[in-house]
Formats: structure tokens, sequence, C-alpha cells
């Protein structure tokens, strides 16, 4: 049996934020950000915006292009690392959605190789459970983690969802060909938000705050009963009551991780598809730096114009990263029926990895 890429859809966040937005809250410059990252802006969930709701919008607009029916899912999966509830948020997504038959949903965590882990999710049950219609959703706020006063880490992230209907076909259709992922959980250290006992944290960016009211965000009611309360304000950030920290990362280490072990993962993949390098239409890698995709695209020799990336607009949108560049890629005539796609996530965990697929 073999599954097939049949829709995808893409939603973000209606609050865009600037290099220059940025450079009003910490040092920083447009400049800075523009030459070491590729990033200009990115898009950030405020006010009453929920990561759910960006996940159905995403996950509709992938059932559209399907012309599948929400009542035709039997499997939703959600990848996230931010969800709204810890238990899981796809539930949600699947009532929004009006999946009628309750059908199964769940979450996966696998940071920004999350919607790799869930199409190849799709196609094991695709493959070998019998399912027909499996919504893949990669949807993250990370913004709600970062530290808006730590310049390193603050000009990076931005919050969007992209969806993709994985559907059965018979084998000569099939469109998911190689696969292959791994994990380290020894470079845990290097990027990760992790759970602490009773601390109180800062974290999480206040729309309320002087400092970033020239974001024009809109303002949440409770938001601002924190702001003026008078229990120790820093610099207009509020202290929450969080058990979680907020992201901490090295860089550089994420960067030799990500340079080192893509290229080698993506030729991995090509190999069990009995594919080479030539026969990709696109290389997709996670958008986490300019500066990552082209010494990967430089070291597999894929020329730029074969290269997919969106990184500018949206900055590193973590699990929603791939299938919101593949969206833009279809709808905007770039990626066109038939055309074979390497696609590969890699970052916390760590966690990385690699699908050849055709769309
Ligand atoms: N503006 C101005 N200066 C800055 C900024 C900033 N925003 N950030 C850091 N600097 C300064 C530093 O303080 C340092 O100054 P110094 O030389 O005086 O000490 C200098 O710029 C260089 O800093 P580096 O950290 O060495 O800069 P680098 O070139 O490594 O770029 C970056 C940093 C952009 C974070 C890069 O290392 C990177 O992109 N790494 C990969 C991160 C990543 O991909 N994460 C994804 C995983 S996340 C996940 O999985 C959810």
């Amino acid at each position: 049996k073999g599954c097939k890429l049949v829709g995808c859809g893409s939603a973000v966040p209606n609050l865009k934020v600037s290099n220059d937005d940025l450079a009003k809250i910490v040092d920083t410059s447009d400049e800075w950000i523009s030459v070491r990252t590729g990033i200009r802006n990115r898009h950030i969930l405020a006010g009453n915006d929920t990561l759910t709701a960006l996940a159905v919008e995403a996950a509709r607009k992938a059932l559209q292009m399907a012309e599948v029916d929400p009542d035709d899912v039997d499997l939703v999966l959600l990848c996230t690392s931010t969800p709204e509830d810890l238990f899981g948020s796809a539930p949600q997504i699947q009532k929004a959605l009006g999946c009628k038959r309750n059908p199964l949903a769940y979450d996966i965590t696998a940071a920004c190789s999350g919607f790799l882990l869930g199409l190849v999710s799709a196609a094991c049950y695709i493959r070998g459970g019998g399912f027909s219609n499996v919504l893949v959703i990669g949807a993250d706020a990370l913004s709600r983690y970062v530290d808006w006063t730590d310049r390193g880490t603050c000009i990076l992230f931005g919050d969007a969802a992209g969806a993709v209907l994985v559907q059965a076909c018979n084998s000569e259709e099939d469109g998911l060909f190689g696969f292959d992922m791994h994990s380290d959980g020894g470079g845990q250290r290097f990027v990760l938000i992790i759970f602490l006992r009773n601390q109180r944290l800062i974290g999480g960016l206040n729309f309320a705050s002087p400092l970033c009211r020239n974001l024009n965000a809109p303002i949440v009611e409770n938001e601002v009963d924190h702001a003026l309360g008078s229990n120790g304000s820093v610099l207009g950030f509020p202290p929450r009551r969080s058990s979680y920290s907020c992201i901490q990362m090295k860089g550089k280490e994420v960067f030799r991780f990500a340079v080192r072990c893509v290229p080698q993962s993506i030729e991995s993949a090509l190999q069990k598809a009995g594919l080479t390098v030539s026969s990709i239409d696109w290389l997709l890698l996670h958008q986490a730096n300019q500066r990552i995709i082209d010494v990967v695209a430089t070291r597999l020799e894929v020329p730029p114009e074969r290269v997919i990336s969106n990184l500018a607009n949206y900055g590193n949108t973590s699990a929603a990263s791939i299938p919101l560049a593949l969206d833009e890629a279809v709808r905007g005539g770039k990626v066109k029926l038939g055309d074979i796609i390497a696609a590969s996530g890699f970052g916390a965990g760590l966690t990385w990895g690699s699908a050849i697929v055709r769309w």
C-alpha cells in the first residue's frame, strides 16, 4: 500500500514583528539579524489568539485543497512542543474541524523535527494500520517561551501552523519514499525548555509593557493587571507563575550540529529511496537560519534555485516551518505536481531527520 500528499495549508498570526521592532526592546539591529540569520520579520500570537485556532485554519485549508471532508479523516497528528493543553491539543483540533466519527487525535513532541516525525507516523498508520486520511499538522508558538530580554534567542523565533493531508493510495502512486530519523539526548543542553520546580520565572512577551507598546499588539485585560501589579515587575516583563524555563540555547553548537548531521541524514534518506541528489527538484530544510540552509545546500551540491526558503518572513517557526514553506511554494506555483522534495528537520532533543517525498 502507498501513501501520498494530497493537500497542504498554513496560517500565521496577524501581528508582524520586524527586526526594527525588536531593536526597540533589545540591543540589536536589522543589519545584525539579517546578516547572521536571514530573518527580517516574524509573526507572533498576541491577545486572544490561540495556537489551536491557527492549527485548525491550516488543517481546513489542507482539507479544502485535497477536497476531503473532515468526516473522512481518521487520524489527526498535531506536531507541537507548545500545546495549549499539556495533555494534548490534537483532540481540540479534531473537534473544531468537525470530524464526526471521533477519529484518533494526539500530539507528537519533537521540536523542529516534529513535522517529519508526523509524516513518518502517518505513512506507518496508512501502510500498516489500514488508515486512509491522516492530517499531519505542525504548529508552534515558541514566542510564549522566549525570553524577550535575551537578544541571542528572541530574534530567531516566530509562531505559525502548517498542515498536510496524507492519503492512502496504490503502490504505483506512492509519494513517501525514504526516511532517516535520529535523536541524541546527549545534546539536550544545546537547546531546551526545561521543567523547573517552585520557581517564578520571567517569560512570554507582555504586550502591555511600555517597552513593547510600539509593537501595536492588542492588549489582554489580565496582562494589564499583571503589568500594573506591585509584584516586582522587571523591565515591564511581569513575573509569571510558570513551571517551564524560557528557551535556553547555545546557538553555535546547534549550528554545528545542523550542518554536520543534516547533509548525512538527507544522503541516507536518498539512499534508502534509491535516489541521488540529482533526482530531487527541491531541498526543503527546517527554516532556522539562512546560513545553515546555505551550508547544507553547498555540501549537498544543490544549486540555490532548487532551495526553498521563506525564513525572511517568518523566522524559525519550529514544527510549522516545513509545512508552512511547502504550502507557500505549492500555492505560489513553485512546487508542481510530481516534484520530488528532500525535506529535513533538526532541533531540540536533539532530534533530526529527513524524508524524500513527492508532491
Ligand atoms: N544582535 C546583536 N548582537 C548579537 C545578537 C543580536 N541579536 N545576538 C548575539 N549578538 C552578539 C553576541 O553577543 C556576540 O558578541 P561578542 O562577539 O561581543 O561576544 C556576537 O554577536 C556573536 O554572537 P554569536 O552567538 O557567536 O553569533 P552567531 O554567528 O553564532 O549567530 C545565532 C548566533 C544566530 C543564534 C546562530 O548561532 C544560530 O542561528 N544558531 C542556530 C540556532 C538554531 O538553529 N536553533 C534552532 C533550534 S531551536 C529548536 O529546535 C526549537
